[in-house]
């Protein structure tokens, strides 16, 4: 598979960030002094949060700026408490080769209350030696002790204009050609999420010689049915790790949600069946399944682990028979 787009073309400096402006013009402002406050960035998914506080890390920290920047996650699987001795450890140490250190504390608010209140006593402790970015897209979940501690800056979802400016230098340098439509299509289905725009335009530029209004609405949210059918046939026929390395790209590539995967799971067993493919009994034992896994999806559990899965119970089929 191809590096993903969203990597490759992540801005590395402050003014390649695009469409938010007021806060770029505010944060090179830290960079000239050499120093900042507390930093919250609050907004919707892929309009920049991540990449503008790397960028700013980047530049304000100067050569060293690895080592004096942490990034870590506040929903961390191995849980909050190994996020808290994280940042202790990382903040006992004074910064070497910078004025300061920096941490980076993605999705902040799914912190609990408790875990916040902790996290505000430690803010103060290192405020001496540390400067914290918090990034999270609900500001309203965050404990006020902590908003009143950081300067917020509030990210928008990224103009229309912007976005297709965006994408018209990456096709350029992708060699991609495309009509005049289709970019706007893009827009259209991105919402002001650039890393969606970016990732719809790598998908379509995978489906041909030039990019059309037809070949986003192909890949917008919805796989590709041969895909589907293809990974489904693997499962079924015992090859668990080519369907699931399927299933990946398919999620990652074409950005295809848990939801839409499992309706179109379902709607290509029914064609299946309806095709004389399948045999009735294991096609209604698969329909259990797929109802199943359909409702924890739908009830937030991780959807790459639950159709993994239910591509598990595919194979079941084919050796039970
Ligand atoms: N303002 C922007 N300018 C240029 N590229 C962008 C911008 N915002 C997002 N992108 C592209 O989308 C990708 C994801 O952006 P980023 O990780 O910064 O999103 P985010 O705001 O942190 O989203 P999330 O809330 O999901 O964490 C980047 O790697 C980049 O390719
Ligand atoms: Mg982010």
């Amino acid at each position: 598979m191809n590096e993903p787009w969203v990597e490759k073309y992540r801005p590395q400096t402050l003014d390649e960030v695009v469409g938010q402006d007021h806060i770029i013009q505010r944060l090179e402002r830290y960079v000239k002094e050499g120093s900042m406050p507390n930093l919250m960035f609050t907004g919707p998914a892929g309009v920049g949060k991540t990449t503008t506080a790397l960028a700013l890390g980047k530049e304000v920290l100067g050569e060293y700026w690895r080592q004096n920047f942490l990034e870590l996650n506040a929903s961390d699987a191995r849980g909050i408490d190994t996020v808290r001795k994280d940042i202790k450890s990382f903040c006992r140490l004074k910064a070497v080769g910078a004025p300061f250190r920096i941490i980076f504390l993605d999705e902040v608010d799914n912190m609990t209350k408790d875990a916040q209140h902790a996290l505000r006593r430690e803010m103060e402790m290192y405020t001496k030696t540390s400067s914290f970015i918090l990034s999270c897209n609900y500001s309203s979940k965050i404990i006020d002790p902590i908003q009143s501690r950081c300067a917020i800056f509030r990210f928008a979802p990224v103009k229309g204009h912007h976005i297709i400016k965006r994408l018209e230098k990456i096709a350029k340098v992708e060699n991609v050609k495309y009509t005049a439509g289709a970019l706007e299509s893009i827009v259209y289905f991105a919402e002001g999420d650039m890393r969606r725009a970016v990732n719809i335009l790598q998908a379509s530029s995978s489906m041909g010689e030039e990019i059309t209004d037809e070949s986003v609405h192909e890949v917008v949210s919805k796989a590709k049915p041969q895909d589907v059918r293809k990974m489904v046939n693997m499962a079924l026929d015992g090859d668990f790790l080519g369907a699931r390395d399927l299933l990946r790209e398919i999620m990652v590539v074409q950005g295809t949600s848990g939801e839409d995967m499992v309706t179109q799971i379902y709607q290509e067993v029914s064609r299946m069946s309806i095709e004389g493919l399948l045999k009735g009994s294991v096609y209604i034992d698969l329909i259990q399944s797929i109802g199943e896994y359909d409702y924890r999806i739908r009830e937030g559990s991780n959807p790459r682990i639950q159709l993994e899965a239910l591509l598990t119970k595919f194979l079941l089929k084919t050796q039970e028979e």
